[in-house]
């Protein structure tokens, strides 16, 4: 619906809902706007939008446009109104922008001062009282030049929801505040950077950037005093108009030495894109804009975690073994030596006697590389990637029952559900954007919020209801209400009619299934049971987040399944704020099985063994196939034992550490006639290596991501490569034209113009098509038309319905017993990516969380004497770890949990070779141990500065209301007081 009105007398059309400033921003009205930023919305602090409707001053940015309004952004009301609220901003914040690091051209403050044409403000500045503080390894604050905008405590508290920062707006000199007054590195502060990405000025920085993005801003601190003295006395005779002229010629030769690049997060499969501010090899900073994913929004680890990319112990020269040690080698002898070795091993023992792992980390282009070096050079599908310790377990529940193996639809789609169920998942620290979106539904929106998990980690803590079932029995209580919910007429039977066929089988397999059977098995009581059900059967709309505290089990794949079945029974799909979103835990885990890195499945999941698929990629490749299914990861391991496996190839993959029952992949390892790893450092893996080669990251080339949510992104080339690394799509094609092949690819993009055409899952997708931060979301038409949301239409099957899919439960393996008496569980935490090569390469990260640990309950450390701190040896069927203990009530009784960041303690020591059963993904979440107490006490494993150690300060937001009830507060414009009531007040009173 559109209609008009009139802004500075120019009839205008509106659209419905529309704000008056996105209005005036819309038609190119210039109106001052300090507070406002469209992803926050309406922050109300500022008062610089004051315009008059039908004569009476209002915020442009808290009102709504209405038919037939007069507005004017210039009368003489709002133009008095809005110079008199920014000459109070600018008496909180000294001006001195060309010795100002945030003098980039996208400063508000500086850009507003211009817009205003202010020369000479009437309220003088005035320091506050507070020191800057630089208690955060990762950006500073600096009191004296904060405006009291708000914008950072509003994404702190409604985006990222992380409940941080505040302003106690009854201070004699209000300043942003860390849990009500903490120095930052003391807080609760997860150091996220949201606070920082939406600060109009210098008053929060990047540590990064201060010193280093000005020509004058590195001088000593006495030196920039004085010139800022200097600037600031010559200002009353020329006004601030020439002296803007000076910092924006500043700002412009800038431009020359700073470069802004688009790229995509290398850690987990949300997939949040980001600008990356360069000088030189220098990372200035990360900007995220309006990616798709994220908008404002990043974690620590997009945001801080990118030391490791200049880190001096990256690989840059091959490296052959000669007996205990390697050499350094030149490239082409190193590849030389790999390509005869292959060819060897090849002609002597048949093509499966070779193995291909591709990278969840390196680009799509490069896993469709690998997978055809593997299939189409050398003739085997032995060709995996670590979706295999992952999420193949959901690939599979989905492809079993909707058709596609990935997530039903968007981040926006979980946000419009008006109930999320997560099982076990810690999604605030393995998905911390994707979490923030939840969170802030649940805070501002009153969606609702079920946990099932282990462990009371953030999440659990917001739920409302936190459940916790024995380990391993998930599948037993979603089945048990899927059941109830069928018995008592519960279930969407007009959905099942029209959509999906099994419910006769399927009611069958649940027989077993009765809450009494599950309240035994999982440890559940059967009214909190009835509550799942009831409060699933009378949401509007509910989605699964899922990860790998249920993939990761020996019934990770039927669990899956069995919360698809669910979804099925309650009509929870085809539509947005519904459905099943398995989250990825790489960037591009996704992308590495959709582009065919799979023993079973050519690029876009087109099976191995149909002639059809086949025939078309062997006229496109020209070689002849092979048409059985291939060695997956785990098969790979126990062939090598079984001695038929004798060489792998493997990129950007850490399978030593990452692989359960690490003694016996290592012993598999060191048995390869060859091993061939190509990495960007010297990882634990490579010291089985034959061959290592040197690669680059992500940041030193171009290529293609797919995250969770099947979002294809592109990212761009940020540095030249390090000397002496290739980026590895580089590497693969240089190997195999070496073996015969004759590629010729000179850049990413014609890479994917192969992958489109002989891919219909992908068949529109073109890099212009994916040009900046524009993105797709697979399936992918000839003309570009992607699907955000899945099924909408019909399920992916050939008759158009969805499959219930009958299961039985089995006991879970490598259980607990007299021996062996602690339950082991393990994952990821926030500060670390997974064993932690990449983020312990950052100081702060480092600084912050320095080691692993294990969780002890409270129960459990009063029973065995442990305090935090003390070294423990845990001892499980398969191997020992000596790790020091943290005792918190996160872990309950006889449950035990260790993050999975360490090279020398790897959990993976303890964890057994039992897999899932249908996808040979690891039950790395069964492991038993029992723990012996080495009575050896250390500090603390994690740092007082831990932000797990703070403590949060919830409110709605800024709260500008409680600015407004100061007796010195007037509304700019107008001798009233002003009073509004269009906010509660905080929890905390003021
Ligand atoms: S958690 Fe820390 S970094 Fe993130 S928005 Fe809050 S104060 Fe800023
Ligand atoms: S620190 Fe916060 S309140 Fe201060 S200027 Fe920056 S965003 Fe605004
Ligand atoms: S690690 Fe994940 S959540 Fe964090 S910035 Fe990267 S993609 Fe986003
Ligand atoms: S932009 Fe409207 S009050 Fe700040």
């Amino acid at each position: 619906m559109t209609f008009t009105l009139t802004i500075d007398g120019s009839v205008t059309e509106a659209k419905a809902d529309e704000r008056l400033v996105d209005l005036i921003n819309r038609v190119g009205v210039k109106l001052p706007q300090v507070c406002y930023h469209p992803q926050l919305g309406p922050i109300q602090s500022c008062d610089t939008c004051m315009v008059e409707v039908d004569g009476k001053l209002v915020r442009a940015c808290a009102t709504k446009a209405a038919s037939g309004m007069n507005v004017s952004t210039k009368s003489a009301k709002s133009v008095a109104a809005q110079g008199e609220a920014f000459d109070r901003i600018l008496g909180n914040h000294m001006l001195y922008c060309t010795v100002c690091d945030n003098n980039n051209g996208n400063c508000t403050v500086h850009n507003t001062t211009k817009l205003m044409a202010v020369e000479h403000q009437k309220i003088p500045f005035k320091t506050k009282p507070y020191e800057v503080d630089n208690s955060n390894p990762f950006y500073r604050y600096d009191p004296d030049q904060c405006i009291l905008c708000g914008r950072c405590v509003e994404a702190c508290q409604n985006v990222e929801v992380n409940e941080t920062l505040s302003i106690r707006w009854e201070d004699p000199h209000p300043r942003v505040l860390w849990d009500g007054g903490k120095p930052i590195g003391e807080s609760s502060c997860v150091s996220c950077g949201h606070c920082i990405n939406v600060c109009p000025c210098n008053a929060l920085m990047e540590k990064s950037m201060v010193g280093k993005a000005g020509f004058f801003t590195a001088l000593p601190k006495t030196a920039l005093a004085g010139m800022i003295d200097i600037v600031k006395g010559v200002e009353p005779d020329t006004g601030y108009g020439a002296i803007l002229k000076v910092s924006e010629a500043e700002a412009a030769m800038r431009e020359s030495r700073i470069r802004r690049t688009k790229t995509v997060c290398t850690y987990c499969g949300v997939g949040c894109s980001f600008d990356v501010w360069t000088k030189d090899r220098q990372i200035l900073k990360i900007e995220p804009q309006d990616g798709p994913t994220n908008g404002i929004s990043t974690c620590i680890k997009g945001k801080f975690g990118w030391d490791f990319v200049n880190s001096s112990d990256r690989l840059t020269k091959p490296l052959i073994r000669e007996g205990d040690k390697f050499r350094e080698a030149s490239w082409d002898e190193a590849l030389g030596l790999v390509a005869r070795r292959l060819a060897e091993i090849k002609a002597g023992n048949g093509p499966d006697s070779l193995a291909f792992i591709s990278s969840s980390k390196c680009t799509n282009e490069e896993s469709y590389l690998m997978q055809k070096l593997a299939r189409a050079v050398i003739g085997t599908n032995n060709m995996d990637n670590c979706s295999r310790y992952c999420q193949a377990p959901a690939t599979m529940g989905l492809f079993r029952t909707v058709g596609y193996g990935g997530d039903s639809g968007s981040i926006k789609d979980i946000e419009n559900a008006s109930l999320v169920i997560i099982i076990g998942s810690n999604t605030a620290e393995a998905h911390p954007v994707l979490a923030t979106r939840v969170k802030r539904a649940h805070k501002l929106r009153g969606q609702k919020l079920i946990v099932s998990d282990l462990r009371k980690h953030e999440m659990a803590e917001r739920a409302d209801l936190f459940i916790h079932p024995k380990p391993g029995t998930d599948l037993v209580w979603i089945s048990a209400i899927t059941r109830y919910i069928l018995d008592n007429g519960l279930a969407n039977t007009s959905f099942l009619e029209r959509w999906v066929n099994g419910l006769d089988e399927y009611k069958k397999s649940l027989e077993p299934f009765t809450m009494e059977f599950a309240a035994e098995t999982c440890g559940l009581p059967i009214e909190t049971l009835k509550l799942v059900a009831q409060m699933i059967t009378e949401a509007k709309g509910v989605c699964v987040l899922w990860a790998m505290g249920v993939t990761q089990h020996s019934m990770g794949s039927d669990t899956s399944t069995a919360i698809s079945n669910l979804l099925l029974v309650t009509g929870n799909y085809m539509r947005t704020g519904t459905g099943a979103y398995p989250l990825r835990g790489h960037n591009n885990v996704q992308g590495a099985s959709d582009h065919g890195a799979m023993p079973n499945y050519l690029p876009g999941y087109q099976l191995v063994d149909d002639p059809e698929v086949r025939a078309r990629f062997e006229a496109g490749w020209k070689v002849k196939l092979p048409s059985t299914k291939g060695l997956d990861n785990k098969e790979m391991i126990d062939s090598i034992h079984q001695g038929k496996l004798k060489a792998m190839y493997l990129f950007g993959e850490e399978i030593s550490l990452v692989d359960s029952n690490k003694n016996f992949v290592e012993e598999g390892l060191s048995k390869l006639d060859f091993f061939v790893v190509q990495d960007i450092f010297f990882s634990d893996t490579c010291r089985f290596a034959d061959v290592v080669l040197p690669a680059s990251p992500s940041l030193e080339k171009e290529g293609t991501f797919t995250s969770t949510e099947r979002r294809i992104q592109r990212l761009y080339q940020v540095l030249e490569p390090l000397d002496g690394s290739r980026p590895d799509w580089r590497i693969i094609q240089e190997i195999a034209n070496r073996l015969g092949a004759n590629w010729i690819f000179k850049h990413p993009s014609e890479i994917y113009a192969e992958i489109a055409a002989l891919t219909p899952l992908f068949a529109g997708v073109t890099y212009e098509r994916l040009e900046g931060y524009k993105s797709l979301q697979w399936p992918v038409a000839p003309d570009g038309t992607d699907e955000p949301l899945l099924y909408t239409k019909r399920f992916n099957f050939p008759d158009g319905k969805a499959r219930l899919f009958p299961l039985t439960y089995s006991e879970p393996s490598d259980r607990v017993n007299a021996e062996f008496d602690l339950h082991l569980n393990n994952g990821r935490l926030l500060e670390h990516f997974h064993e932690g090569n990449l983020t312990y390469r950052s100081p702060g990260i480092r600084e912050q969380t320095p080691d692993t640990f294990v969780e002890v309950s409270p129960a459990l450390a009063t029973e065995r004497g442990i305090k935090t701190g003390a070294w423990v040896q845990l001892v499980s069927r398969y191997g020992k770890v000596r790790v020091r203990a943290l005792v918190t009530d996160r872990v309950e009784g006889k449950e035990l949990y260790m993050p999975m960041n360490s090279s020398e303690s790897p959990v993976n020591r303890l964890t057994s070779s039992f897999t899932d059963k249908v996808t040979h993904t690891p039950a790395y979440k069964e492991a038993s141990v029992r723990l012996l107490v080495l009575g050896e006490n250390g500090d603390s494993p994690l740092p007082r500065g831990n932000p797990r150690f703070g403590h949060r300060t919830p409110q709605r937001g800024v709260e500008a209301e409680r600015k407004w009830q100061r007796p010195d507060y007037r509304v700019p414009g107008s001798p009233m007081i002003f009073h509004a009531t269009k906010r509660k007040p905080n929890r905390n009173g003021g």
